[in-house]
């Protein structure tokens, strides 16, 4: 390559310059710097010749050769700074963001009020120290029945309106557990006192009308410790249900009765009121009964090979789909597995509003 005139060079910044100029994006500037400026570029070859001039010619080729390459440099900096803010205000025009608007795609699940419910329950017992234990839906005799002091024949087994499973090779039937409790046993064979749990899940009945289904929930509370006694049981229920129903003051009673695992065994009712054909619950002259409970008996206690004399403890069990009717002013409990989306959107809860202490069970 022989030396360029200075000339040459004029027409050749005349050129490059125009090119540079109709750039239309940042790519192409980059593919324009390389033919020029890179190292096998259109200036840097001709930088190149310089040492293969006489020095008469590179005292005047020389300054106008780095002249040109520091004007093409900064012509191209100025572009890329032009294309970039360019192409940046077009991103901004077109990936434009409405933070106002609604969620899209509009929400459309909700939570449904079994699973509110438990959420709201597992948060309160939580704070009190409970932790959550699980059990298998199919279970057996022992557990469901035997280890909690359910005599053979005794009638309480029949008020279960329980589903066996056919006989197996050995004789025995399975069954869907009828409640949660013997997921009481399971834990305390398993784990060693102190014990704080509570056992949300579903169980099982052959029963259907306005306020049961063959299938339904219940949660379950254990606690097991060396100094465990009937005050501690009140407190602990009577704080939950204030909690869980959201009243300062609360009407209660505790009424004896009878569960072969518990020994004393209580209800529990709370007051309410009707007002205006809506049912007000937590203080009023009328009582309804919410749940079941009592002292664990020393026989279940022997059963699962604790030790009455330095063990004992308090249980207690709802039923969480009535707890959600009453709390939810909800008065039919089938549609509740219907899986209808229209029940649903009514009774549902947002999916993102958790349930907190601190912020509001419900709202
Ligand atoms: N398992 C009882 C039922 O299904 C409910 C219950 C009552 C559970 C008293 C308990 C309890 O743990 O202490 O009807």
């Amino acid at each position: 390559m022989s030396a360029p005139t200075e000339q040459e060079i004029e027409t050749l910044e005349g050129d490059l310059t125009r090119q540079i100029e109709r750039a239309a994006d940042e790519a192409g500037l980059e593919d324009l710097r390389v033919k020029m400026l890179g190292k096998k570029g259109q200036v840097s070859l001709m930088l190149k010749t310089l040492g293969k001039m006489s020095p008469e010619e590179r005292q005047i080729v020389g300054p106008a050769l780095n002249g040109l390459k520091t004007r093409l440099v900064d012509l191209i900096a100025a572009r890329q700074k032009n294309l970039s803010d360019a192409a940046l205000d077009a991103a901004l025009e077109t990936e434009r963001v409405d933070v106002t608007l609604p969620t899209y795609p509009e929400q459309n699940g909700s939570i449904h009020p079994v699973s509110q419910v438990m959420a709201e329950m597992t948060q309160i017992f939580a704070d009190m120290g409970f932790s959550i234990a699980e059990g298998p839906d199919i279970e057996d005799d022992f557990h469901n029945f035997t280890a909690l002091n359910f005599p053979e024949g005794h009638p309480a087994r029949d008020m279960h309106d329980t589903f066996f499973f056919p006989e197996d090779e050995t004789g025995s039937r399975k069954l869907l557990r009828t409640h949660t409790s013997p997921v009481q046993i399971r834990h305390m064979m398993a784990n060693k006192p102190p014990i704080r749990i509570i056992v949300p899940g579903r169980t099982f009945r052959c029963d259907s009308d306005q306020t049961h289904t063959p299938m339904f929930h219940q949660v379950e509370g254990l606690v097991i410790d060396k100094e465990t006694h009937m005050g501690h049981l009140k407190g602990c229920l009577v704080e939950f249900v204030k909690a869980f129903f959201e009243v300062d003051s609360l009407d209660y009673r505790f009424r004896p009765h009878f569960f072969p695992f518990t020994e004393p065994s209580a209800e529990m009712d709370i007051g309410y009121e009707v007002v205006n054909g809506e049912q007000r619950l937590g203080t009023g002259a009328k009582y309804m009964e919410i749940l079941g409970c009592g002292m664990v008996h020393p026989n279940v206690l022997k059963n699962v090979g604790l030790d009455p004399d330095v063990y004992q403890g308090f249980a207690f069990g709802m039923g969480i789909d009535r707890l959600a009717m009453l709390k939810y002013g909800i008065n039919d409990l089938r549609p509740f597995f219907d899986a209808d989306v229209r029940w649903l959107d009514h009774y549902g809860f947002r999916p993102l509003d958790m349930p907190t202490l601190a912020g509001g069970l419900s709202r």
